[in-house]
Formats: structure tokens, sequence, C-alpha cells
């Protein structure tokens, strides 16, 4: 069965392709990556310091038929719609979709190439969390393409699509099948994005437990806050990694000392807006330090180094305490700021230190993309009879 997946819930309107074969409750489940595009807004909503929801909904309006076309051309055509059976899906959903998403819809009324049927079974798409404008255009373009195609469309949690992404093998690339790593059980995820901090308990896949969240500010929130402190630019994870690398190369030691907040609590849960605030107060400490106007690199690098490490050991220790308390067996982490090379490390030797597999993202399933969403879809997901909705603050548990 090939699966088409497609994701659009922040700022990256991403498609895929993947088949599979076989069922995960049987253990015979495989997977195999057909095509897997990313199309990043990043540079565009960078101007201004963080997302710009109506922004990112156009762009993804605009975005989604050019990729869709060159998607589709890994796919093989099973049929072909008369120019009034094409039609006449088009006028069915004009009413409700045209003044809502129209860049989305009169980009897709006009694309010839739709009329090609491919050997597509079944479509996922993301549903919630995330912005609601934006993920209205990916259950737009999925409910119209389904009804043309006459495939089951299945509504995917994004945070499912982070705990499936690092079950999948470093090399998706090369075609082949592969199986899922292996999950011994319970397994804990830790989710860590832009928008969420949580610690999961998984009894199996598809079965959650949240023991554990943010109170405030998500932990790449506050990386991308932190960044603009900095003057650096948005998604500041990436940038704020790369200084606190360079100071440690260059032997910098940082000159602030900033809390590692909710570490001694004997909950699950996290905080990072009074972490953020501390950076708040160092840069401005910095500043008188040094007499200047703006933060020399050096203090730069050495706070970054020091926001790094707060974060680290936080996590760290949040994670040791839900493997201990619930007798974990496996790790899964997911989410873009798995992608930091010191969280990565740290969590490398958590397994190490508690003889678990610790499941890792790659680099191209680490950030948003639509391989989970159509391998979350393929693994239990089924079509729904309801009408599908953006839920903004959808929950994985
Ligand atoms: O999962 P994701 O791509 O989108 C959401 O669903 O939110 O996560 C985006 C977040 C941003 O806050 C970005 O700054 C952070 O992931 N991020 C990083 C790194 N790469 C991306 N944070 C720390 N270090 C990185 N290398
Ligand atoms: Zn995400």
């Amino acid at each position: 069965m090939i699966t088409l997946g497609i994701e659009t819930s922040c700022d990256e309107t991403a498609l895929s392709l993947i088949e599979t074969r076989g069922s995960y409750a049987a253990g015979d489940f495989e997977v195999r990556v057909i095509a897997s595009l990313i199309h990043s807004q990043a540079e565009l909503h960078s101007a201004y310091g963080g997302v710009f929801p109506m922004l990112a909904k156009r762009e993804h309006g605009k975005n989604m038929t050019p990729l869709l076309e060159q998607i589709l051309k890994s796919t093989t055509a099973r049929g072909t719609l008369k120019d009034e059976e094409f039609g006449s899906v088009i006028e069915s959903l004009r009413a409700e979709m045209e003044s809502k998403d129209p860049d989305l819809f009169g980009a897709l009324e006009a694309a010839e190439f739709l009329k090609n049927i491919p050997n597509i079974g079944q479509i996922a798409v993301t549903e919630g969390p995330g912005l609601e404008p934006t993920l209205w255009v990916g259950i737009n373009a999925a409910r119209i393409l389904g009804k043309l195609w006459c495939v089951p469309v299945i509504p995917v949690n994004h945070m499912e699509g982070h705990v499936v992404a690092s079950l999948l093998g470093s090399d998706t690339s090369n075609g082949q099948w592969q199986k899922l790593k292996e999950l011994p059980l319970p397994s804990i995820a830790l989710l860590i994005s832009g928008g969420h901090t949580e610690l999961i308990k998984l009894n199996k896949l598809g079965d959650y437990e949240c023991i554990g969240q943010t109170k405030d500010d998500a932990v790449g929130e506050a990386f991308d806050k932190v960044a603009r402190l900095l003057s650096l630019p948005y998604p500041g994870g990436p940038h704020i990694s790369k200084l606190s690398y360079e100071a440690m190369q260059e032997g910098i030691t940082p000159t602030v000392k900033l809390p590692r907040p909710m570490i001694a609590s004997k909950d699950h849960n996290f905080s990072f807006s009074g972490l953020k605030t501390a950076v708040l107060y160092a840069v401005r400490e910095e500043l008188e330090r040094t007499g200047t106007e703006q933060l020399p690199d050096a203090s730069k690098k050495g706070i970054a180094l020091e926001f790094e490490r707060a974060v680290t050991e936080t996590l760290e220790t949040k994670l040791q305490g839900a493997i201990e308390s619930t007798g974990a067996q496996s790790v899964i982490i997911g989410g873009g700021v798995s992608a930091n090379r010191m969280l990565r490390e740290s969590f490398k030797k958590i397994g190490e230190e508690y003889s678990i597999p610790v499941y890792l993202p790659s680099t191209h399933t680490s950030g948003d993309n639509a391989l989970m969403i159509a391998l979350a879809g393929a693994l239990h997901g089924k079509g729904v009879d309801r009408p599908l909705k953006a839920e903004g603050t959808k929950r994985l548990a």
C-alpha cells in the first residue's frame, strides 16, 4: 500500500510517499521510502523573528501544488479522470474552500496533472497540533485529493509523527525495504520541539500516556527566544548550537551561571520561561561588564554554551527520572530540538548508563517532515467518518 503524507503544521510544506507491507502487531511490518520533500519557509519568517501564521498559510497554499506535481512523478497512474469528473469534484468543494483557501484551491483547480489517478491507497495528513491556519491548508489539500482519487484520508497527530520518525533507520533515501527499530516496552518518548516539551510513556505504539510537560515555554521556544536576545536569526536552535560549539572549541569559559529549572522537583514537568529570563539578565550583566553596546562575540558564545548546558542538564535529569519511575526499557527522542549535538551526545550516554536503546531521529527526520506523517498514518491509522478539522492544541495523550 502506498501512502501520501502531507504536513503543514508550521513553516514547512512537506510531502512524502512511502510503501508499507505487513502489520506492526504481527511483527512483519516493513516500510520503503519512495520520496520525501520538505520546503522550508524559515528564511521568509526570519525577518519577523518567528513564524507569522497568515504568511505561512499563503506560502503553503502556493507551494503545495508544485510540490505535489514533483512528488507524483514517483508514482504510476492507475487511471485517468474525465474532465467532467474532475470538474464535478472541484465544484462540490468550491463553496466551502475557495474563499477560505484561495491560493490552494485556485492552484489545484488548474492542475491538469491531478487528472492522472496515482497508485496511492491512502493519504495521511497532520490534523494538529500546530498553527490552525496552516493546518487547514494540508487538510483541505488532502480532502480534495482524497475525493478526486477516491482514497481514504487519515488524520495524524503531529507529535505521534515525531515518535515514529525515530523508529526509522538512518538511511531513508535508498528506497530499500526496512523494518522499524525494535521497541522494548514500556518506552519513554521525550518530545522536544518548538511548541512542545513532553515526556510520554508508551505502553505500546499507539498507546500513550503523558507523564510530564512544560508549564510554560517549550524547549525549542526557549532556544528561539534566547537566540533573539543574542541577536541571532530565527529559528534560533541551530545558531545557538553553533556558537556553543565554537565556545567549546575556543576554550571559552562562560562568565554567567544559569539555573537548571525544576531539576529538583519530583514530578516530570518542565519550565523554561525562567531560564529565558535569566538569559535576559545575563545579557544585561555582560553588557555592563564589557562596557559595550553590543555583546562581544566571546560573550555570546559563553552565554550560548551555558544555556545549552542548562537545557541539557535539565532534560537529562528529567529523562533519567522518567526512566527510573516507569522502568522504561527504551527511549525515543523526537522533535526539532533533537538535532542538537550536545543533547544527542547526552541522550546516547543515558542509553549506555541504563543499558537501554535510545532512538534518535536522523537529520532528515528530526525537523518537521511528511515522512513521519505518512508512517504514523500507515502504522495504525484508518480513514475516519467525521469531517477533518485543524486542531491547534490536539493532544497525544
Ligand atoms: O519539530 P520542529 O521542527 O517544529 C515544531 O513542531 O515545533 O521544531 C522546531 C524547533 C525550533 O524551535 C528550532 O529552534 C529547534 O527546533 N531546533 C533546534 C536545533 N535545530 C532545530 N534547537 C536546538 N538545537 C538545534 N540544533
Ligand atoms: Zn514538529
